[in-house]
């Protein structure tokens, strides 16, 4: 059986001796103080008693002396008996006694002798002669006096006092003032006994209750507000330990079930920490043709949007979690009025966290590099949807241009650095990496190509492959989502180039350079708290456009004819005609966002998707309703939210893609566990999402009946399918995929020798 201890602060025994022993200090204390006040306070009393005494015997025997010097002269020893007698027992006076020059007593009162025992007369005199001296049952205070009167010297007079009453004072002075600190100790205790519980030991009682409560994890708890005057700053450090301590439990609580999955968690703080052991403290430079905030005027001000990118929604996280420097073009109409005389600026605008270096391009480098090579000839080169590749040579040259430009700006931003890490982005910048070897053997370069890689046949129609693959293979690494495009990659290489393949450890080497190709399938920063997480009803998204329905299909996509939104709208039509029982039930919403818009097949596809909606909306369209939804315009993350948490279900039927991150955003967005994903098989998504409905898109008829079944889904099914994709992408998020990525590229021996030029 574990061990185990409930006590709650010191016992109470404990705690009463503590307070006892407090209370006995402070009695001790004032009794000594007590102590010494009385004594003091006796002897001055009992010497101004004296001194009072003195001055009474003074007064008396100067008085006296007249009578006695008389009495003498008569000789009438009777009358000065009686005179004796007299003054005896008379306002403490004991007596008085006359004394014969030899010494003898002449004269004594009686009661010196019968109640003090003082010798009689005739007798010699007691030896004090003055002050106070011990007789019979008390003390007696004597005063001798010379009867001078009429020249008699030689008799003296002694005047006897009881200071029994000096005595009987300084005892009730003692008396009193024990009374009185006995009492003010009583109450002193009594206090100090209530004082101590009221302020210290239950407030201690209520803390120690609550830092209990905490240890046991109610770390919510609060404190006792009262009791912040004595535990004030205790109170807040403790407050900060339970944090740290729930974070603790947290964590600890979340690495074991990752650990009971085999898995752990990748999150931006994990990764920060791991690229700052692995890069030893240097930066990372990544480099893309879009940037990932873009500038523009607006009336009289500026303002600023995120572009729709699977890359910059991959690739912004990690720069946040890690910095360093982010190299791409300045596209907007005010980004030159954003930067510094570097043309650098701190992104995000918000909570700046890395640096974005922007290039700058003219209008015709632009043309021929973005739009002409990158766009109208590699783009539909890997994506195979049969949009013919148009290669010119003037578009080449700008490529090649282009590339160099970047080359020479990353240079200039690495120049400080050793062994930099360069992260290259994409088909814009196949020749980058060589470019970058050739003058920083010392650095570490990855590329990871974000669209699919064709088969060699396909790729083999490109005038300038061998350029193409030679400028990739100055990388040390190459990243593709999926291992079917690395073994495309490879299967190029070989019948494009002379080189040594690896097919065991998938590396090629050529003029001296290893590169290895590796699959990282890219995804997105999963967070659990996602902003707007109560549930959204159809008629919240529908309502502005008019339009009233029950469910909800849902498309997200960048205008382009990879996406396979023609076929999208095609199967909502044959949907509806196979299941007239949705019509005015059932509204499908395509976002599109415009792209490349100066290229004429992207503004064929435009036209043709507008042409397409507004024929199966003038075919089904009611009153109120109608069947698709098209929203032509950028829309940021958080506009399209509400969307993905309203779809019942969402359509991502790209003819091919690289990996489309829509489909990670809509299963990150359903933190409700509701909502169907229907995924083109061409998608490297689809390799993951194993709980999606997998379509072929081209096969109108499948698309139309996996709609029926996604809105169809009985709950259950559809929670469970959810909750599947949601751990996988939740698993697998971007972290990882950087932590994979970096981690693969820190391991990677160069081959050249390590120094800067
Ligand atoms: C794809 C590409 C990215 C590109 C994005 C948007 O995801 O792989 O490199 O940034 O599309 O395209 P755009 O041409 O607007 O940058």
């Amino acid at each position: 059986m574990p061990g185990g201890c409930g006590a709650v602060g010191p016992p109470p025994h404990r705690t009463m001796k503590l307070t006892l022993r407090i209370v006995a200090t402070l009695i001790l204390i004032i009794a000594t103080v007590a102590f010494v006040f009385t004594w003091t306070q006796v002897r001055t009393e009992q010497s101004r008693l004296l001194q009072e005494l003195e001055r009474r015997s003074e007064l008396l025997s100067d008085s006296l002396q007249p009578y006695i010097s008389a009495l003498h002269q008569n000789s009438d020893p009777a009358t000065l008996t009686n005179l004796a007698e007299k003054f005896s027992g008379r306002e403490r006076l004991a007596g008085i006694a006359l004394i014969a020059p030899d010494g003898n007593i002449l004269e004594i009162s009686r009661a010196l002798v019968e109640h003090w025992g003082l010798p009689d007369r005739g007798q010699a005199v007691p030896e004090t002669t003055s002050g106070s001296f011990r007789a019979g049952s008390g003390r007696l205070h004597v005063r001798t006096v010379p009867l001078v009167y009429l020249g008699i010297e030689d008799h003296r007079l002694q005047v006897y006092h009881s200071v029994a009453f000096i005595e009987e004072r300084a005892r009730r002075i003692w008396q009193q003032n024990f009374l009185r600190v006995f009492v003010q100790a009583l109450a002193i205790a009594l206090a100090t006994l209530l004082v101590v519980y009221l302020n210290v030991m239950y407030p201690m009682r209520r803390a120690t209750n609550w830092v209990r409560r905490i240890r046991m994890g109610d770390a919510r708890l609060e404190p006792d507000r009262r009791d912040d005057h004595l535990l004030g700053p205790l109170v807040r450090e403790v407050r900060k330990m339970a944090s740290s301590l729930e974070s603790a439990r947290l964590a600890a609580e979340e690495e074991a079930r990752l650990r009971l999955q085999s898995e752990s968690l990748w999150t931006a703080e994990r990764l920060k920490e791991f690229v700052r052991i692995r890069l030893a403290g240097r930066p990372i430079f990544v480099i893309s043709n879009r940037e990932p905030y873009v500038h523009s005027r607006k009336g009289k001000g500026i303002e600023w949007i995120k572009p729709a990118s699977g890359l910059v929604t991959a690739i912004e996280p990690i720069l946040k979690a890690c910095g360093g420097t982010w190299v791409a073009q300045g596209s907007g109409d005010a980004d030159r009025q954003t930067v510094d005389e570097n043309d650098r600026l701190r992104v995000p605008p918000e909570e700046p966290q890395y640096t974005l270096r922007r290039v700058w391009l003219a209008k015709e480098e632009e043309d021929g590099f973005y739009y002409g090579f990158s766009n109208e000839g590699l783009w539909p080169l890997c994506h195979v949807a049969h949009t013919r590749p148009m290669f010119r040579e003037s578009d080449w040259l700008d490529y090649e241009a282009v590339n160099r430009k970047f080359a020479d700006a990353l240079l200039q931003e690495m120049a400080d650095t050793t062994e930099p890490f360069v992260l290259v982005q994409d088909y814009h910048f196949a020749l980058l990496p060589r470019m970058i070897k050739q003058k920083r053997p010392d650095a570490r370069i990855a590329i990871f190509w974000h669209i699919p890689w064709p088969n060699p046949e396909s790729f083999g129609i490109c005038p300038w492959q061998k350029e193409i693959l030679d400028g990739m293979l100055g990388a040390d690494l190459i990243g593709f989502h999926t291992q079917f495009h690395c073994n495309n990659f490879m299967e190029t290489v070989d019948r494009a180039l002379e080189s040594r393949i690896d097919y065991e450890h998938f590396t090629v080497l050529r003029q001296g350079q290893t590169t290895s190709v590796k699959p990282f399938p890219i995804s997105i920063s999963f967070t659990e708290e996602r902003p707007a997480d109560g549930p959204v009803a159809p008629a919240d998204v529908l309502k502005p456009h008019g339009v009233e329905a029950e469910m909800i299909g849902l498309g997200v996509d960048r205008l382009d004819y990879t996406k396979g939104i023609l076929e999208r709208f095609r199967a909502v039509e044959t949907f509806l005609e196979r299941n007239p029982r949705y019509e005015g039930k059932f509204t499908f919403v395509q976002i599109g966002a415009p792209s490349r818009s100066l290229i004429p097949r992207y503004q064929e596809f435009e036209s043709d998707v507008q042409r397409e909606a507004e024929r199966i909306n003038a075919k089904y369209k009611q009153k109120r309703w109608k069947p698709i939804v098209l929203l032509i315009r950028h829309h940021s993350q958080e506009e399209i939210l509400p969307y993905y948490r309203a779809a019942d279900v969402c359509l991502v039927t790209s003819l091919h893609d690289g990996m489309n991150l829509v489909a990670k955003e809509y299963v990150a967005s359903r933190n409700d566990d509701k909502g169907v994903l229907v995924l083109s098989q061409f998608t490297g998504a689809s390799r993951e999402l194993l709980d999606s409905i997998v379509v072929n898109p081209y096969d109108i008829s499948q698309l139309a009946d996996a709609i029926r079944t996604a809105v169809e889904m009985p709950e259950a099914e559809r929670t469970r399918r959810m909750r599947e994709m949601r751990a996988v992408v939740r698993e697998r998020n971007i972290y990882r995929w950087a932590a994979d990525l970096i981690g693969d590229l820190s391991r990677i021996r160069l081959d050249e020798p390590v120094t800067p030029p």
